[in-house]
């Protein structure tokens, strides 16, 4: 076998283990694996003394998204130079409908964001924001190569919310399609109720941002989650809970799963890392995200979760906005663009608080960055794995070589990041996307615009991959 490229001598991380050896490449593919394979005339890419991941995928994450009257900073030009510079090779984003908007219309907007500009493969789901109009073009976009939806149950005013009547719906189409519900879970009418009762001038002059934590207890979450995983157990439909930040969820998720109940739920790394106690700081507003940051209580929860296996994904749910753009508050907490900047960061987060604290091993990252990922969401075996016959999207690491986050040296448009001044490992020395080095020596050199859509088949979602 003549090969392009050979990785040598790295520790290569599988979900079932690590071993020293050797990766054949060929064109896009992976060819062979072992060790002291022929190089020939191939290009040899040394690892020794480094761990070789398959690619993350970050499979929730907005790019140039228009949201709360500004649009997210990251497009696809820096939003996946920043991803691959922390070892991500594909994402999924989200495609939502424009008011009055056809699904069809709102996946074609967002080829048009991410053609000539995306580094990385990528694809979307498919959000339903109008249940009567939409419901007849669900189908239609299965036969496209989209086989994830997403509903959420809160922002209203940005007319994104759908109700039970839309969750319950979706989900029938979803058991019969074989296709798979993505859920924003908090609880619209209570939220509303709290913001309301908190929305006076003197609370707002007293309580600044951290109004933000006193309208979001942890029911508010925990109830929509109980409500959206009723409509999957009455329906059977196939639900996934994005960005799952409390331990409740947590318990709500694993007592369904115990029951059969077809649900699955990521978090994202900054509810693994990140304590609300942030909202005390003088700059606290510009972490305000949705959901918002919890407990450490909730923190412990969700990583103990990781690795019973109830959380089975960890994301981002990128969603950057700049200080000007968070500026816009003006002490009005309803009014900060929620969101914080991630694709850069997710695989250095997760490696150093999670892998080198011995919350998780390197398998188990490996399991809910990249196996779990791609298997849930219908990219297996093409993605996540580092196995003969998968795209050679594959990263490497540094097992203990730190460095401190700088936005001014990152590819992130952000102006700032929730991490300043951490010290991480794990960023990517090397990122290979498809075969290709996108980047060498921790810089990113891919050229913009070679990142590939993904279709999907619903013969690739595997709805189980809890472990
Ligand atoms: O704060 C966030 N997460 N902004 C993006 C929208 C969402 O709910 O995912
Ligand atoms: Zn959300
Ligand atoms: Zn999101």
């Amino acid at each position: 076998m003549a090969f392009d490229k050979v990785i040598r001598g790295g520790n290569i991380v599988t979900p079932s283990g690590c071993f020293t050896g050797d990766i054949g490449i060929t064109g896009e593919t992976i060819t062979a694996l072992g060790s002291a394979l022929d190089a020939g005339g191939a290009t040899v890419i040394d690892a020794t003394g480094h761990h070789v991941l398959p690619g993350v995928l970050d499979v929730h994450v907005h790019l140039a998204l228009p949201f709360m009257g500004a649009v997210s900073a990251d497009d696809y030009r820096t939003g996946t130079r920043a991803g691959a510079r922390g070892g991500v090779t594909t994402l999924i984003d989200f495609a939502i409908p424009a008011k009055g908007g056809s699904l069809a219309d709102a996946a074609r907007t967002w080829h048009a964001k991410a053609e000539g500009k995306s580094l990385i493969d990528y694809t979307f789901h498919i959000c339903i924001t109008d249940w009567e109009h939409h419901k007849d073009q669900i189908k239609g976009m299965v036969d496209q190569g989209f086989t994830t939806f997403k509903e959420f149950m809160i922002y209203e005013s940005e007319g994104w919310q759908s109700d039970d009547r839309a969750m319950f719906g979706t989900l029938e189409l979803m058991k019969e399609y074989g296709t798979m519900l993505l859920v924003h879970a908090e609880s619209s009418r209570v939220l509303d109720e709290l913001i309301a009762r908190h929305h006076t001038p003197a609370l707002m002059e007293k309580f600044g941002v951290k109004l933000h934590r006193m309208t979001r207890p942890n029911f508010i979450e925990a109830e929509a989650i109980q409500r959206a995983v009723a409509w999957s157990e009455a329906t059977g439909g196939q639900l996934y809970i994005v960005h799952m930040s409390t331990a409740e969820g947590a318990n709500i998720i694993r007592a369904a799963q115990a029951r059969g109940v077809p649900v699955l739920a990521e978090t994202c790394v900054q509810y693994l890392v990140l304590e609300d106690s942030v909202f005390d700081r003088p700059d606290g507003h510009l972490f305000a995200c949705c959901p918002q940051l919890k407990k450490p209580a909730d923190m412990d929860r969700l990583w103990r979760g990781l690795k019973a296996g109830e959380v089975s994904v960890i994301s981002t749910d990128t969603c950057t906005f700049t200080r000007d753009q968070k500026a816009m508050w003006q002490g009005d907490w309803t009014k900060i663009p929620m969101g914080l900047p991630g694709l850069e960061t997710l695989l250095p987060l997760t490696y150093t608080r999670g892998v080198l604290r011995r919350r998780m091993t390197l398998e188990e990252m490996c399991r809910k960055l990249s196996t779990n990922p791609a298997q849930i969401m219908g990219l297996a075996p093409r993605k996540g794995a580092i196995a003969i016959g998968a795209d050679a999207d594959i990263a490497i690491i540094h097992p203990t070589s730190t460095m401190k986050v700088e936005p001014a040296t990152m590819e992130t448009n952000a102006d700032w990041s929730p991490y300043e001044g951490w010290e991480l490992a794990g960023f990517a020395r090397t990122t290979l996307s498809r075969g290709e080095v996108i980047v060498d020596n921790y810089r990113v050199v891919g050229r913009e615009g070679r990142g590939k859509w993904l279709p999907r088949t619903t013969a690739g979602l595997a709805g189980a991959a809890r472990a």
